[in-house]
Formats: structure tokens, sequence, C-alpha cells
């Protein structure tokens, strides 16, 4: 073959290697985008952020933070200074009044909003961050809280023993946690399928059911017209699948109750289902 083929065959293969190394590269960037467009918020990211949650939890008031803090720190024996997380804290409800009774109190939350929130009452020995509960804690407690069931968001149940190891690995000598859940078979029992609820001039649609083993709430909100749509999916967990998740992470449930009064739990009766783990 001329010399001058060879060269001409030659170039072509290498315009056409670069041209498919480019279509590759154009390829990849392209996935990457649509996959980092696709990863869509989990409903925790996205409910708990929004003011609609707090306006229609405004029931879950102080008055109620401070009844339930107050009876658990006379139980659990803390002294002042010792140093408590409050993990998921929301605003910081509970964590305010724990701070008010001498206790070096950590608030942390993933909801950005609710952080900030909370952060216009910083001082020496109040804080608060964000922090996500199945990431590793940053310091060391004599008391981890996690209160009105802030337990069993994830998809995975196995993200629950994850979440307790975290907690454990955070605990001081001699340290508890606290779960406040709520107690399944009273929630089923009384389940409403459907509730029509109006706050501060806002129409909330509540629509609950039983599904794969979560307890979903799906809230349709109606504010000046416009339409919003959220949803709560909570893992339907009762005391057993509680006592498993505790011992895969090392945990022993010390004491159960079933109120914010700290009386005994009764599956049929309780509203709550409060663990104290060592
Ligand atoms: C039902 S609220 C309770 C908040 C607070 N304990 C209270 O009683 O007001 C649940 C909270 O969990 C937070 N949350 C959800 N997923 C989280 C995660 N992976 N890590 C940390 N906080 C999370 C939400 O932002 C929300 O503030």
């Amino acid at each position: 073959m001329p010399q001058k083929y060879i060269k001409d065959i030659s170039h072509r293969t290498n315009l056409i290697k670069t041209k498919s190394f480019s279509l590759a590269w154009f390829n990849f960037l392209f996935l990457f985008d649509f996959k980092i467009m696709q990863k869509e918020k989990e409903w925790f990211e996205h409910w708990f952020d929004t003011p609609f949650y707090h306006i229609l939890y405004d029931y879950r008031n102080d008055d109620e933070a401070r009844y339930f803090m107050g009876n658990l720190v006379d139980h659990l024996n803390l002294s002042k200074g010792d140093k408590i997380l409050d993990l998921p804290c929301g605003k910081g409800r509970h964590a305010l009044f724990l701070y008010e009774q001498g206790f070096k109190t950590t608030g942390a939350d993933l909801s950005a909003n609710s952080i900030e929130h909370a952060k216009q009452f910083e001082k020496q020995d109040l804080s608060f961050n964000i922090h996500d509960m199945r990431d590793p804690l940053k310091g060391s407690y004599d008391a981890i809280f996690n209160l009105f069931t802030s337990f069993g968001y994830f998809s995975q149940e196995t993200t629950n023993i994850k979440v307790l190891e975290n907690f454990k690995k955070g605990l001081l000598p001699g340290g508890h946690i606290v779960i406040d859940f709520l107690n399944l078979e009273k929630v089923i029992q009384q389940l409403i399928p459907e509730q029509h609820i109006t706050k501060k001039g806002i129409d909330f649609v509540i629509r609950k059911r039983v599904s794969e083993n979560f307890i979903i709430k799906e809230i349709e909100v109606n504010q000046d017209q416009e339409i919003h749509h959220y949803i709560e999916k909570v893992q339907a967990l009762d005391l057993d699948k509680m006592k498993y998740f505790a011992k895969a992470a090392g945990l022993e449930i010390e004491e159960t109750f079933g109120d914010y009064g700290l009386n005994p739990f009764d599956k049929d009766n309780s509203d709550r289902l409060i663990l104290i783990l060592k």
C-alpha cells in the first residue's frame, strides 16, 4: 500500500479513537449529572425542614417537653453539669429546658432550618449543630436523648443498629440512652385513615396506613390555593424489635415506660414506648 494511504488510514483511526473517547467522556459526565439530579431527598430530610411540620405538630410544645424532661432527669439521677446530647433536637424545646436545669447541653439535628432557629438560644453550655444520627457523634455524653419518635426513619432496619452503635460510642462511663418512641400497638388500634385539620389558616389532609412494616402518613398541605405533598414513614417497631436492635448494638434495655409521667409500659394502653438503655 502506498505510504500516503497508510498515513491517511492511521490519521482517520486516530480521529475515530479521539471521537470515541470524547463520546465516552461525555456519556460519563451526562450519567453522573443525571445520577446527581436523580438523588431525591429522603422524606425525613424534606418534611421536617418545612414550616408546615412545626405548625401541624405545635401541640408538642415546651410544656410537654418540660414535664417529660423534669421527670426523666430526676429518674436518671443526673447531676448538674452533666453532659446531655439531644439528638435530634428539632428547634431545641427539650435542650433549652435541660440547659436551664444546669446541664451542659448539645442539641443536634439534620434540619438546617431547625438548627438555624435553635442557634439564637446558644450560650456557653448550650450549643446546636447540624448532625446526621447515622454518622458517629462528635463528643461524649452522660446521657443521649432521642425524643418524640425520632427513630426508625430509614429504609433499612439495620440502620437502626448503626444509629444505636453511634450513640453507644458517644456515652461516657455509666451513661444512659433514652429512646422515646411511639407505641405500635396503640397506634395501629387507633389509626384514623383520614383527618382534616386547619391550623394557622392552613388546611392539612392527613392519610395514615400501615404498609410493608412502615406506618405511613401522607400529608397534603393546602396554603393559599397551593397544594404541597409530604410523607412521614416510620418503621413499625415494637418492643421486641427494639430489644433486637439494642442487643445487636451491644446495648441493654434497662427500663421501659409508657408515657411522659414515666408510668409503666403497657402495650394495649400506653401512649409511648420509652426505653432506657445502657
Ligand atoms: C419528630 S421530630 C422530633 C424533634 C425533637 N426531638 C422534638 O421533640 O421536637 C424528628 C426530628 O428528626 C430529625 N431528623 C430526621 N432524620 C435525621 C437524621 N438522620 N439525623 C438527625 N436528625 C434527623 C428531623 O429533622 C426532626 O427534627
